[in-house]
């Protein structure tokens, strides 16, 4: 039988309530969290759209491994649990383990970084571009031009650009390269995917210049199901395999586990180099802990072994991206613009699109976001001017290249009812759409200031 309803391949053993709450208290509740959703009490929230970062629902197998965790400071049964879980899906012999991803790149392009030396992505995530601009590198994004267009059907959005790639390492110098960095999936640019293809020629155009080549995997695991769907060559892998292979282009990965490891802590480095792991051990012990737990508890390490292996399975694949995409091609049926085709871990929606009265400098994208709280609960988090808008010389204001709201879906956590409620909202949305007007920044911080801006609406 061909059946439209996603069934969740789990039964719900232990269920957190969710606490109710009206429009009128809503409205409230967002005034006094100063118009920022970051400012909100998750209790307060109804469904929590903010991002699928450690907010997974672990499995009965992964709260057994939590009691069977061993807390010993070195050598903990735990962590070899971890580390062969972490060989056995990268092939890599030489593991890190941190307290999350951003730590890992930390250890990694602060090491690597530096005044002169440059870094080249398909699109560096905040926290990577972060490490690396704080080092003193510098970090330039090459997605490939179709990337860039926000309806455009194509099915590897998340590719480097090769060619860019390689005029880069010329015009830099590759002796400046600290390394390339191909995320997957491509976070930064709509959670769309990298083809194998594309990992292996950007591996062949490293090879040539002898630069590192990082993967970053945090969603390699969703990736493989797109590749396993989009590619001629993958249709007879596993997920598994497809990221193995994946892996074996690579000369190393920086991994936050709060993704795709389905834990709520965690992280790693995994390298093939020896003597770079090596090099890396001594500020590991030094600011993350002995290096046969990182900033981990046992329990942790052994809740992220059992993760990697249940991530892979094609019952939990299969509903998390349709179960995506499912609400993506809802909204898209209702005629709101979203980023297309729907990416695996999240659903990123046109907000300029779908407040055209709102200029670009009064955030449409926090309007929506805001809008999405007042209307139904949902809280999601602003990708636009608020996040990337700045100002020239001038003092003029530059607004970011798209005004997006990214609606991440936790793992695990959401039933197909919880979606319908989302998808709901969005159909009152657009029934008052042409009364709602924006914002402006009442007092900012000097960096990051998305997270604890305060807001008030103008007019
Ligand atoms: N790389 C990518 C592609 C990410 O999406 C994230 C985190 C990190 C690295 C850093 O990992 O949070 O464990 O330190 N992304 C979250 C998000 C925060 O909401 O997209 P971390």
């Amino acid at each position: 039988m061909n059946h439209k309803v996603i069934i969740e391949p789990f039964r719900i053993k232990t269920v957190e309530k969710i606490k109710m709450t009206t429009e009128s208290e809503r409205k409230k509740l967002i005034e006094k969290a100063k118009y920022n959703t970051f400012l909100l009490s998750a209790e307060d929230v109804i469904i929590d759209l903010l991002t699928d970062s450690g907010t997974s629902a672990m499995s009965a197998d992964q709260w057994a491994g939590i009691l069977k965790g061993d807390e010993s400071y070195a050598g903990a049964r735990s962590w070899y649990k971890m580390k062969e879980a972490v060989q056995n899906m990268t092939g890599y012999e030489f593991i890190l383990p941190t307290h999350q991803g951003r730590a890992a790149e930390h250890l990694l392009y602060g090491r690597l970084g530096g005044k002169g030396k440059v870094f080249i992505s398909n699109t560096h995530f905040d926290t990577t571009r972060a490490n690396i601009e704080f080092s003193g590198a510098i970090a330039i994004d090459c997605p490939i031009p179709e990337g860039l267009i926000p309806d455009l059907d194509y099915p590897f959005k998340g590719n480097m650009d090769v060619k860019a790639l390689e005029d880069n390492i010329l015009k830099y110098g590759k002796e400046n390269i600290a390394a390339v960095i191909l995320t997957v999936t491509n976070n930064s640019g709509g959670g769309q995917p990298a083809s194998l293809q594309n990992a292996k020629e950007v591996g062949e155009i490293c090879k040539k210049y002898g630069i590192l080549y990082i993967l970053d995997s945090c969603r390699v695991a969703e990736n493989a199901y797109f590749i396993k769907q989009r590619e001629e060559q993958a249709k007879d892998m596993t997920y598994l395999e497809i990221a193995q292979k994946m892996f074996s282009y690579a000369d190393g990965t920086v991994m936050s586990a709060k993704k795709d490891a389905l834990v709520n802590m965690g992280g790693f480095l995994a390298l093939k180099d020896e003597k770079l792991f090596e090099s890396l051990m001594t500020t590991l012990i030094i600011t993350e802990g002995f290096a046969t737990y990182g900033g981990l508890s046992g329990r942790d390490m052994e809740a992220i072994a059992i993760g990697l292996k249940e991530v892979f399975e094609h019952d939990y694949l299969h509903y998390r991206i349709t179960s995506t995409t499912y609400l993506g091609e809802r909204l898209k049926d209702m005629g709101v613009s979203v980023i297309s085709p729907i990416g695996g871990h999240a659903v990123y929606v046109d907000a300029k699109a779908f407040y055209p009265q709102i200029p670009v400098e009064q955030f449409p994208g926090q309007a929506l976001a805001i809008e999405l709280y007042k209307m139904g609960g949902i809280r999601a988090v602003e990708i636009g001017s608020v996040m990337f808008g700045s100002k020239d010389g001038n003092g003029n204001f530059v607004p970011a290249k798209m005004e997006l709201v990214r609606m991440a879906i936790p793992r695990r956590v959401y039933t197909q009812s919880h979606i319908d409620y989302v998808v709901e909202v969005f159909a009152e949305l657009i029934k008052h759409k042409d009364k709602v007007k924006g914002y402006k920044i009442v007092w900012e911080p000097p960096f990051l200031r998305h997270f604890t801006a305060h807001f008030e609406p103008v007019g």
